[in-house]
Order: C-alpha cells, then sequence, then structure tokens
C-alpha cells in the first residue's frame, strides 16, 4: 500500500455511506501548497431528481457544481485518491467517521455511532431557480464583491444580490433564448452601472442562460470613479472584449441599433434618459427601474390640481405621489410609441424601496388613440409636463398633435 493511502474496507466503507441511504455530508481538507483545498459533497433534490452538489474551495476560489449519482460516484473515487496530509468527515443519519491521514502518512480512524439523524435532502429548486444559480456563478459573485472569499453571498451585498437575480428574472421573461445560430448576435446596455453588478452578471446570463454566445454589453455611467473597478472585474473573469465601460453621459452615448436597454436605479432623469435612448436606438427591450425622481416635484402644486393640496403639502406624500405619476407618465408614453408596457414590483421591498420595474416590449402600432388620450387627459388634469414628453418631443409630437 502507498504512503497516504487508505485500507481497501475504508475506502469502500467511505463509498458505500456516502453513496447509499442516509447520506448527509461528506467534507475533505487537504493541506496544499500553503493553502487549503476543501472540498465537500451533499445531496441535494433537483426538479423532484436526487443530485449531489459539490463545493471546490481553494483560497479565494470557490466553485459549485451538481452531478448525478454517477458523477458523484466519480468524484467519491477522487476524494478517496487524494494524496497528502488530509482530514475527512463523512456525516451519515447513522453516526459520523472521521478519518485523518497525517503528515507521516498514518491513517487515523474514528467512528461515531449510535446517533439517529434524519437524512432530509434539501429541496434546492427555491436556490437553482435563481438565474445568478443557473450558470456557475461563483468567480463573478466573489469579482463584484457580492459573495465572501468562501462563496457565502455578504449580509450586506443581500439586497443587491436579490435585486440582481430578480431583475435578471425579468430579463428572461422578456428575451427569448437564442434559438437561431449560436453566433445571432445580442447588444445590451447597462445605463448608470455604477458598481457594475448588473452590467457583468447580465452578460453572463445571456451567454451561459439565453444562449447568446455573441452577447456584447456595453456600460455607460459619468462616474469617472468607477470605471476602473467595473473593467478590472471584467479583465478578472475573462470578459472584457465582451463586456465594454464607457465613461459618458446616457445623453452622449449612441448606437444604430440595440436589444435590450437595461437602468437599474439610474438617478432621476437618468431614468429618463436611458428610456428615451433606448426608444432613439429602437431596442426591443427596455427594462427599466427608476430611482429617485425630483423633476416633476419641483413643477407639480396646488395650483396642478386643487383637490391634492393637502397631499401635496406633505413631504413624503408629495415625493411618492410625483414617484408614481412619473412612472404612469413615462409607462404611457411608451405605450404611445409602439410598447407593451407592464409597470411592476421586480423584487421584495426588503431588498430595495426602488422596486418598481418598467417591463417594456416593443411590439405595438404607435400612436394609437387609446393610449394618447388616456396621456393628454392625465397630463393636463394635473397641468405639467413630464420630463420625457419634452426629452421626445421629435417622436411624440406627430401622436399627440392629432388629438391636443
Ligand atoms: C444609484 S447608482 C446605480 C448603479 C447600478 N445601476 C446599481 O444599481 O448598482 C446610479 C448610477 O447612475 C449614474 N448616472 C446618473 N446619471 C447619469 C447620467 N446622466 N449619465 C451617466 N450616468 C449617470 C451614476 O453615476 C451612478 O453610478
Amino acid at each position: 500500500m502507498e504512503k497516504y493511502e487508505l485500507e481497501d474496507s475504508l475506502k469502500e466503507e467511505i463509498r458505500s455511506r456516502t453513496l447509499g441511504e442516509g447520506f448527509i455530508k461528506l467534507v475533505q481538507s487537504v493541506r496544499r501548497g500553503g493553502g487549503r483545498f476543501r472540498i465537500s459533497l451533499r445531496p441535494v433534490e433537483i426538479g423532484g431528481e436526487r443530485k449531489y452538489q459539490a463545493e471546490m474551495a481553494e483560497g479565494r476560489d470557490v466553485q459549485v457544481k451538481n452531478f448525478d449519482a454517477n458523477g458523484a460516484a466519480e468524484g467519491v473515487e477522487e476524494i478517496i485518491a487524494q494524496k497528502g496530509a488530509r482530514e475527512l468527515h463523512l456525516i451519515t443519519a447513522t453516526g459520523d467517521l472521521h478519518v485523518r491521514v497525517t503528515k507521516k502518512g498514518h491513517v487515523l480512524v474514528s467512528r461515531s455511532s449510535g446517533v439517529e439523524r434524519e437524512a432530509t435532502v434539501k429541496p434546492h429548486d427555491r436556490v437553482k431557480n435563481l438565474p445568478l444559480a443557473q450558470f456557475d456563478s461563483a468567480a463573478y459573485l466573489k469579482a463584484a464583491g457580492l459573495a465572501d472569499g468562501d462563496g457565502r453571498i455578504r449580509a450586506s451585498m443581500r439586497g443587491k444580490y436579490d435585486q440582481v437575480n430578480e431583475f435578471l428574472k425579468v430579463v428572461g421573461e422578456v428575451v427569448a433564448p437564442c434559438a437561431k445560430a449560436p453566433s445571432t448576435v445580442f447588444t445590451a446596455v447597462d445605463f448608470g452601472y455604477g458598481k457594475a453588478y448588473l452590467t457583468v452578471a447580465l452578460y453572463f446570463y445571456l451567454v451561459h442562460v439565453l444562449g447568446y454566445s455573441d452577447a456584447k454589453v456595453v456600460g455607460v455611467d459619468r462616474r469617472a470613479d468607477v470605471i476602473e473597478s467595473a473593467r478590472k472585474m471584467a479583465e478578472k473573469l475573462d470578459v472584457a472584449d465582451r463586456v465594454e465601460f464607457i465613461e459618458a453621459d446616457i445623453g452622449a452615448y449612441n448606437a444604430e441599433s440595440i436589444d435590450l436597454v437595461v437602468s437599474l436605479h439610474a438617478c432621476d432623469t437618468a431614468t429618463d434618459e436611458s428610456i428615451a435612448k433606448g426608444v432613439e436606438m429602437h431596442a426591443r427591450y427596455i427594462l427599466s427601474a427608476p430611482c429617485c425622481q425630483h423633476e416633476l416635484q419641483k413643477t407639480i402644486g396646488p395650483q396642478s390640481s386643487k383637490p391634492f393640496a393637502g397631499l401635496l403639502r406633505q413631504g413624503i406624500l408629495r415625493e411618492r405621489m410625483c414617484d408614481i405619476l412619473t412612472d404612469a407618465f413615462r409607462a404611457m408614453i411608451l405605450r404611445i410609441l409602439g410598447y407593451k408596457v407592464q409597470v411592476m414590483e421586480f423584487v421584495s421591498s426588503e431588498a430595495t424601496a426602488r422596486n418598481i420595474m418598467l417591463k417594456c416590449e416593443y411590439g405595438v402600432k404607435p400612436g394609437q388613440p387609446g393610449p394618447v388620450g388616456e396621456y393628454l387627459e392625465l397630463r393636463d388634469w394635473w397641468k405639467v409636463v413630464p420630463w420625457l414628453e419634452t426629452r421626445l418631443a421629435p417622436l411624440l409630437e406627430k401622436h399627440l398633435s392629432r388629438y391636443d
């Protein structure tokens, strides 16, 4: 028997207890190259089927993969065949097995017995259904700072993690998976990318989940201090040639055509600018989660609508009322310009209080009397001109003038 090798009977015990009934978890930890390599295997239920989830962690790199029984059996053989000093801990419903292989190659074995645990296989569907769990996102999560070195989502980043997941879920609802040649180009712009959480995740989601292997994502932000870290993240993840970051005002960005425009909490009228750019660039999809909104608050007042004077006098009610009106105007303008629009809560209000999204897909005849009439009636009742109307006047005028 070679140094560090386990006895055949011990190997067989590890195999049968890991792949048999009552298996809860197997963890092996090995020192190598001054660091530690840790692998764990546990059963999970995915889509009603029993699978095995392996987590491999080395330094700051963590990878999580799911295997069927054959893949898990191969993994167990690799674990058993591991050389060098190591510790193995096998947990089953009836007890634990501890194996310690010392530096000198001595194998020390201990077993607990008489334990009665329930080996429940935890359903993994909820996690599996999250967009960030539909591809190997471990490297992204760490590079973006959403996960710590062990691959766990940082408590302080849970809200952002949820926002990105739920935003991508909506992308998956509107954008059909790539059905044509894999080389179909799909272009997306993220306006006001900030720390680029969404920008980079969107790229991976388009490629690995929706199958657009030739996807390209551009992030546009006017802040000079965010571009370096965003570019570094793209380089680290080896996608710098497909995820480009530009330092510019949204209003200065131009592209002939674009498939998808996203904006997540672009401040104030930057949301309107993103929407306007999306329309001008003939974006098929516009997904916009607005942020703070000040524009309408400046112009709306008791003179706009007397019955609301008491409401508008209260700062917080005035703010919320203006947010709602602004989003309603945005939705109506987009409908006039040929988009099907749904205003929805894309994520829970615990993840962010700014949880409204305008989910828009081009595809109806522009300038229909219904949407135009509804828009004019609301706008004129409030005696305001929304910022987006002014911004998109060249495209809107012909539709609005017919009913004015
Ligand atoms: C609240 S942050 C959101 C960042 C990111 N989308 C997220 O959700 O994590 C808003 C970002 O929009 C950018 N921004 C606001 N107005 C802009 C404009 N007119 N042009 C370009 N970027 C703008 C800001 O610089 C900032 O980085």
